[in-house]
C-alpha cells in the first residue's frame, strides 16, 4: 500500500453483553470513513476491538457461572458476527486479554513507573462498576453516579496513582491551541471546564479482584480497566510488542491516528487522560478525537441496562444492512443525540431509498432495457441547459463530500449524494423519456437524456459506497462497471463521462423494494 496512512478507532467494547444500536453505531460511522478514505487514495487502518478486563465484565461473567476468560470468549464472537453483518470492514480487532496488548500496557507503565509518572498511595473514595470510573464525594448526585445514576461503591485501598494533575496545564495549552483536537466544539468546551476544575491523581491499579493485567512492578495489582484500555489504540500497532516502550514493526507508521471516534461519554478519558498518558510516555498525540451523541429512544439513551436496546439483527432482516447503515448516518447528526424509531426508519427507507434513489435505478434501467436492448447509448456531444444543470450537481458532489466529511457530518455528505439523486430524478421527469422514444426524430434525444441520466446515476452510487457498499456494488454491476470496491481515486472516477458507450446495463430486482407500515 503506497497513500498516505490513515488511522481510524473506535472504542473498544466493553464484553458483558452483546453490541445493541448504540454499540454499533460508532463502529457504522467508522466503516463509512475508513470506506471513503480508501477511495481517497489513503492507506487505511481501521481498528475496532474489545475492552475485556474490569470488574464489569468479571461480574458478567460470574452472573453467567463461568470464568472471565470463558465468557469474553464465548462474547467476543459474537461482536465478530455483529461486525461481520453490518459489512465492517475493520483491518484489525484487538482483544485486550491478546498477549500483544498486554505486553503492551506493560512496557507503557514500567516506563512510566521508571521515570516517576507512577507513585503508590491510598485511595479512598466512589467506584461505579458499570462506568468503571472513580468519583469523589462531590462529584456523586445523590449518592449516586454522575453519569449512568446508579449505585457507587466506597473503596479503600492502597493503589497506584499516575500523576494526572502535573499534566493540567499541558492539557489546558493543548485544548486551547489544537481547536480541532476535541470535536464537536461543546464537547471541546466540556473537557476544558473539566480540566479547569483542577485534576486529581488517577488511581490506576486495584487489588480486589484479578481480572486485569498484573502490574509489572507490582504483581498483588491488577491495571485499572481504563487504563489499560485507552492502551489497545497502540499496542494493536505494534507498540511495546518486543517488551519496550516503542512501536517496533510495520504498523507504527499509523500512529497518531488521525481520528479517534468516541461516544460523549466516554470524553473525558479520551481527551484528558489519554494524552496525558501518552504524552507522559513521550508518544505523540491522536489528531482528533471527535465524540458523537447517544441514540435515544423515547427520549431516553438506548442502552442495555435500560433495556431498551435493540440488537441490529432485527433491523438488518427487516431493512437490508445498507438501509440499516443509511438511517442511523442520515437521520442523526453525528455529533449530536438523535432520537431513533422504527417509523422513522420506515419514512426514511420509503422515501429516500424506496423512491428517490432505488426507483431512480428501477426505471432507467428499465428503459435502457427498452428503448436500448440493454446498452448504453453514446455520450451526447452538445448539452442543453437543462443537460448542465445535471451535470453541475455530479460536478460539485465530490467537494461538497469531502467538505462534509472533513467536519464528519455524514448526514450532510448524504444530502449532497441526494442533491445529485433528486436533481438525476427532476431531469427526467421533465425530459420525459418515454415522451422521446415515440418518435425516430427524437431519438438522438433521448439517447442523450439516458446517457445522462445513467451517468448521473453511476456518479451517485460511487458516492453511496461508503454507507451503502452492497447497493453501489449492485448499481455499478447493472451499469457493466468493474469493481466498485477498488476505486482509488473517487474525485477521478466521478468525472463526468466515465460510462462507457456500448456497456450491457441489466435491470435486476428493486433495491430497496418499498416497505409498508405494518409488515
Ligand atoms: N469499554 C469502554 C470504552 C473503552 S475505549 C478505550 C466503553 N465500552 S461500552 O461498550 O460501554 O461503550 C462503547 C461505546 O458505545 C461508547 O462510545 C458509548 O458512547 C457507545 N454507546 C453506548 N450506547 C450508546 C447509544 N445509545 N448511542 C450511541 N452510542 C452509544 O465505554
Amino acid at each position: 500500500m503506497s497513500g498516505k496512512p490513515f488511522y481510524i478507532t473506535t472504542p473498544i467494547y466493553y464484553v458483558n453483553s452483546v453490541p445493541h444500536l448504540g454499540t454499533a453505531y460508532t463502529t457504522v460511522a467508522a466503516d463509512a470513513l475508513a470506506r471513503y478514505r480508501r477511495m481517497t487514495g489513503h492507506d487505511v487502518h481501521f481498528l475496532t476491538g474489545l475492552d475485556e478486563h474490569g470488574q464489569k465484565v468479571a461480574q458478567a461473567a460470574e452472573e453467567n457461572g463461568v470464568s472471565p476468560q470463558e465468557w469474553v470468549d464465548r462474547i467476543a464472537p459474537a461482536f465478530k458476527e455483529v461486525w461481520e453483518l453490518l459489512d465492517i470492514t475493520n483491518d484489525d480487532f484487538i482483544r485486550t486479554t491478546e498477549e500483544r496488548h498486554e505486553l503492551g500496557a506493560q512496557a507503557f507503565l514500567s516506563k512510566l513507573y521508571e521515570q516517576g509518572d507512577i507513585y503508590k498511595g491510598h485511595y479512598d473514595g466512589w467506584y461505579c462498576v458499570p462506568c468503571e470510573t472513580y468519583y469523589a464525594e462531590d462529584q456523586l448526585i445523590e449518592g449516586e453516579c454522575p453519569s449512568c445514576g446508579r449505585e457507587v461503591k466506597f473503596l479503600k485501598e492502597d493503589n497506584y496513582f499516575f500523576r494526572l494533575s502535573a499534566y493540567q496545564d499541558f492539557l489546558v495549552d493543548l485544548i486551547e491551541n489544537n481547536p480541532s483536537f476535541i470535536e464537536p466544539r461543546t464537547r471541546r468546551n466540556e473537557v476544558l471546564s473539566f480540566v479547569n476544575s483542577g485534576l486529581k491523581d488517577l488511581s490506576i491499579s486495584r487489588t480486589t479482584f484479578e481480572w486485569g493485567i498484573p502490574l509489572p512492578f507490582d504483581t498483588d495489582h491488577v491495571m485499572y480497566v481504563w487504563f489499560d484500555a485507552l492502551l489497545n489504540y497502540i499496542t494493536a500497532l505494534g507498540y511495546g510488542e518486543n517488551g519496550e516502550p516503542e512501536f517496533s514493526g510495520d504498523l507504527g507508521r499509523f500512529w497518531p491516528a488521525d481520528v479517534q471516534f468516541v461516544g460523549k461519554d466516554i470524553i473525558r478519558f479520551h481527551c484528558a487522560i489519554w494524552p496525558a498518558m501518552l504524552h507522559a510516555a513521550g508518544v505523540a498525540l491522536p489528531k482528533q478525537v471527535f465524540a458523537h451523541g447517544f441514540l435515544l429512544t423515547k427520549g431516553e439513551k438506548m442502552s442495555k441496562s435500560k433495556g431498551n436496546a435493540q440488537t441490529p439483527a432485527s433491523l438488518v432482516e427487516r431493512f437490508g444492512v445498507d438501509a440499516y447503515r443509511y438511517y442511523f448516518l442520515r437521520d442523526v447528526n453525528f455529533g449530536q443525540d438523535g432520537s431513533v424509531s422504527m417509523e422513522s426508519m420506515v419514512q426514511r427507507y420509503n422515501g429516500d431509498l424506496a423512491n428517490d434513489w432505488g426507483n431512480l435505478c428501477s426505471r432507467l434501467f428499465n428503459m435502457i432495457g427498452k428503448y436500448f436492448d440493454g446498452v448504453v447509448p453514446p455520450m451526447p456531444t452538445q448539452l442543453t441547459d437543462t443537460d448542465e444543470t445535471l451535470r453541475a450537481y455530479a460536478a460539485v458532489l465530490p467537494e461538497k463530500y469531502e467538505d462534509a466529511i472533513q467536519s464528519l457530518d455524514f448526514s450532510g455528505a448524504l444530502e449532497s449524494v441526494w442533491d445529485l439523486v433528486k436533481g438525476t430524478n427532476y431531469y427526467i421527469e421533465n425530459e420525459a423519456p418515454w415522451g422521446l422514444a415515440k418518435a425516430e426524430e427524437t431519438r438522438p434525444r433521448l439517447e442523450a437524456v439516458l446517457y445522462n441520466a445513467l451517468e448521473a446515476v453511476r456518479i451517485a452510487a460511487l458516492f453511496c459506497f461508503p454507507v451503502m457498499p452492497n447497493t453501489s456494488s449492485d448499481v455499478w454491476t447493472r451499469l457493466g462497471l468493474g469493481d466498485i470496491s477498488a476505486v482509488k481515486d473517487i474525485a477521478a472516477d466521478a468525472q463526468w463521462g466515465k460510462l462507457p458507450a456500448g456497456n450491457s446495463v441489466t435491470t435486476g430486482d428493486p433495491l430497496f423494494p418499498r416497505i409498508y407500515e405494518d409488515e
